[in-house]
């Protein structure tokens, strides 16, 4: 039986295109580095010290920050999951207020749990008629503030996933009116700022910490990211975070996959982006003559609830075509031997990046062409059937949402709730209870229970739909049915979903 090493080098050879990370995409026309084993090395003399840089190393953070416009700059090696947990720890104390969007990474929650903070979630809405994320409007950060005006950190994403983002500039004013401090989870994003086709960054735009894994979307390995602080006063208290939470034998040849990175962009960006954004472009202008399969953001309109749309993920949009995300998924990759990022109940996920060819997004574009002729361009029927329910939330501190809240579950959370209403963008309704602090139902005593048992029962874990891998629930909140019925509706979708115990994986982790 051949062993990993032997499989990847097998499947180097075939010939799937990645629309998916690391970015670098395996161009090998494009990089290339010397024979790994002549480079990986350890804290020898002239090498410096990721974790008391004061040379080659500290060299590299310096024009990291002059490349993004940042006062400091740190490397990451434990991708932007160490950057994250470094990030809020050193922002704010135990037990300190958070306002955390619900659509956070794992590791934001791993780091509200471990630092015991008090989260207040903030949900973003749904684009109208997908299952998509909008972006967090400013108004939910002055709403976050004016009912919790202890908060000290807000922690966002953008941009998502599917390359959605807020407007950082405006809410990064109303945090500092505030004197708290904003964190960007940009770690879908370390290509932005290089081109005005793309969103701005958030460095540039007056946020405090931002994260970004170089390997998702630029020419970087796998593991590869960088943390920036516009913020001087709390280097220190970060460099002591880093080393916790970063290995003490960082790999030298992750640490020049970065400096290889930067040196390219350093010397390269224009060309580079330029050659990118019109092969997107011509992409984006070439399948909007498709009947039924649809880009998001390819029709160039305004999206509502979306501050800009970034243009490097592509977005497939499916129900229209009367097909599941799952079932372009499959055909791409079994037919065309495409290989996507991700899929979702309706929709396919693919990220591009200044590696990929004009081969690959003509495949794709050709893929494209004969799924929508064979489409039959009825709306895809989603398998729950759609349920409407009635809450009155609870009104714990960390879910305060006044009022009734009426919503509908479709294969998903999403629906339409008092909130804060946008014409043409749905706010989803459904917030969990809090009944223990995260950290307390984590360090309680669990049992696993069947998913119909669970109502009305604590969660001691996190589920998640995976990718992008943000929780449905979270430990201490209440089981309630739409929780039920989203999970059930992921497992009939053939979605990946993390958090599942027992020994078929269906079973949920319940405090004793
Ligand atoms: C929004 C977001 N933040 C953070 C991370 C963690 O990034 P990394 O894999 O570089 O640790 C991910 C990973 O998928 C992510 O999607």
């Amino acid at each position: 039986m051949n062993g990993l090493y032997d499989e990847l080098v097998r499947y180097s050879r075939e010939d799937y295109y990645p629309f998916h990370m690391p970015g670098h995409k395996r161009n090998i026309d494009m990089l290339s580095m010397v024979n790994p084993y002549a480079i990986d090395i350890t804290e020898i003399d002239g090498f410096d010290n990721l974790h008391n840089a004061q040379g080659i190393i500290k060299q590299l953070s310096g024009r990291i920050s002059k490349l993004y416009g940042a006062e400091y700059s740190y490397p990451l090696l434990g991708g932007s999951t160490a950057g994250i947990l470094s990030g809020i720890s050193a922002a704010v104390g135990r037990g300190a207020g958070v306002i955390a969007a619900r659509n956070c990474h794992r590791s934001v929650y791993n780091a509200l749990a471990i630092r015991e903070l008090k989260p207040y979630f903030i949900y973003p809405g749904k684009i109208c008629g997908t299952d998509i994320d909008s972006g967090i409007l400013p108004e939910q950060i002055e709403e976050g503030f004016r009912l919790n005006p202890e908060i000290k950190l807000v922690i966002l994403t953008s941009p998502t996933y599917e390359g959605i983002t807020s407007d950082i500039r405006s809410i990064a004013g109303i945090v500092h009116r505030n004197g708290a401090l904003l964190m960007v989870d940009e770690a879908h994003g370390a290509h932005l700022g290089f081109h005005k086709g793309f969103p701005e960054s958030a460095v540039r735009c007056g946020a405090d910490l931002v994260v970004q894994s170089l390997h998702k979307t630029l020419p970087a390995l796998t593991q590869t990211g960088v943390l920036h602080l516009n913020r001087k006063e709390l280097n220190t208290r970060l460099e002591n975070y880093l080393s916790i939470y970063q290995s003490s034998s960082p790999s030298y040849l992750l640490m020049s996959g970065i400096d290889i990175c930067i040196r390219l962009l350093e010397e390269h960006t224009g060309e580079l982006f330029d050659r990118y954004y019109r092969m997107l472009m011509d992409f984006y202008d070439a399948t909007g003559g498709l009947k039924h399969l649809k880009l998001l953001g390819g029709d160039k309109a305004g999206i509502p609830g979306v501050f800009r749309k970034d243009p490097s993920k592509l977005v497939i949009l499916s129900d229209k075509a009367g097909i599941t995300g799952s079932q372009v998924y499959d055909e791409l990759l079994n037919s065309f031997r495409i290989v996507m990022e991700m899929k979702s109940f309706d929709y396919v996920l693919g990220i591009t990046s200044i590696c990929d060819t004009g081969e690959g997004f003509l495949r794709l574009l050709d893929a494209l062409k004969v799924m929508d002729e064979k489409a039959c361009g009825c709306k895809t029927l989603h398998s729950t059937p759609q349920v409407k329910t009635q809450v009155t939330p609870q009104g714990t501190p960390q879910s305060a949402v006044q009022g009734t809240l009426k919503y509908t579950v479709q294969g998903s959370l999403r629906g339409e709730a008092q909130g804060i209403p946008r014409e043409g963008l749905a706010v989803t309704g459904y917030r969990p209870v809090q009944a223990l602090p995260m950290h307390e139902a984590m360090a309680r005593k669990s049992t696993p229970l069947g998913l119909e048992d669970s109502q009305g029962k604590v969660s001691a874990g996190f589920i998640c739909i995976y990718p992008p891998g943000s929780p449905v629930i979270v430990p201490g909140e209440i089981i309630e049915g739409p929780v039920i019925e989203h999970i059930t509706a992921a497992m009939n979708a053939g979605l990946e979903i993390t958090g599942l115990c027992g020994d078929n994986k269906d079973m949920l982790d319940i405090v004793f």
